[in-house]
């Protein structure tokens, strides 16, 4: 090869060199972004967010106010899935879970013939309205090792036509909890 050659060859290649260069710079200056200001993308607000999902927490009504707009009707066509588990009539058999007639204000864990947990028996205490709610709502959060196989109720107007359904269920219903007066 002569040197007339290899200046052609060399001539060639950093003719294409500065031409890919040339190209870098002028598709940059073509294609120039403004930095963003913040890395990342701009996703809706964790703090928006918790304010959203607090608020019907914050407006909760009251269990005894729920109770006083409930339907027993409703709530029995609601113990459907109970009736997997439990019977509700008087002097009905207990399945896998205890006989449910005069639940409301009876003590806990006292149906003769029942093999309850050792965690609902160290309970104590009455099925008030109440313990029943916090019960129905999730079992395992009210008796950590309950043998009541079942999810939980986390709609509290269901939850309360379910409660008034159980009140029904006794010879003598207990009466309801007085709703809260407003000041
Ligand atoms: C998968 C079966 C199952 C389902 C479904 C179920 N239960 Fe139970 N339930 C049990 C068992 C088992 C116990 C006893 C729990 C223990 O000893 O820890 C129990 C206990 C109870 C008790 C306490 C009774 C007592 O004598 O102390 C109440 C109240 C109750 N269930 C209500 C309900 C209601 C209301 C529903 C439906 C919303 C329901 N259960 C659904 C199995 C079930």
């Amino acid at each position: 090869m002569d040197s007339f050659e290899f200046n052609k060859i060399a001539g060639a290649v950093l003719g294409t060199l500065l031409f890919v260069m040339g190209l870098g710079i002028f598709s940059d200056a073509l294609f120039h972004h403004a930095p963003p200001k913040m890395a990342g993308y701009n996703l809706p607000s964790a703090e928006a967010e918790g304010a959203a999902a607090a608020t019907p927490a914050a407006a909760a009504v009251p269990l005894p106010e729920l109770l006083a707009k409930a339907d027993p009707k409703k709530g029995e066509a609601l113990t459907k899935p109970c009736s997997a588990c439990h019977t509700f009539e008087k002097g009905g058999p207990n399945k896998v879970g205890p006989n449910l007639y005069g639940v409301v204000n009876r003590p806990t864990a006292s149906v003769a013939g029942f093999a309850y947990s050792d965690s609902l028996k160290g309970k104590g205490g009455q099925w008030s309205f109440e313990n029943i709610d916090h019960f129905i709502t999730n079992p395992k959060g009210y008796a950590s090792g309950t043998k009541m196989a079942y999810g939980g109720e986390k709609d509290a107007a269901r939850r309360a036509d379910i409660i008034d359904y159980l009140r029904t269920l006794s010879d003598s219903p207990a009466p309801l909890p007085a709703p809260a007066k407003a000041p």
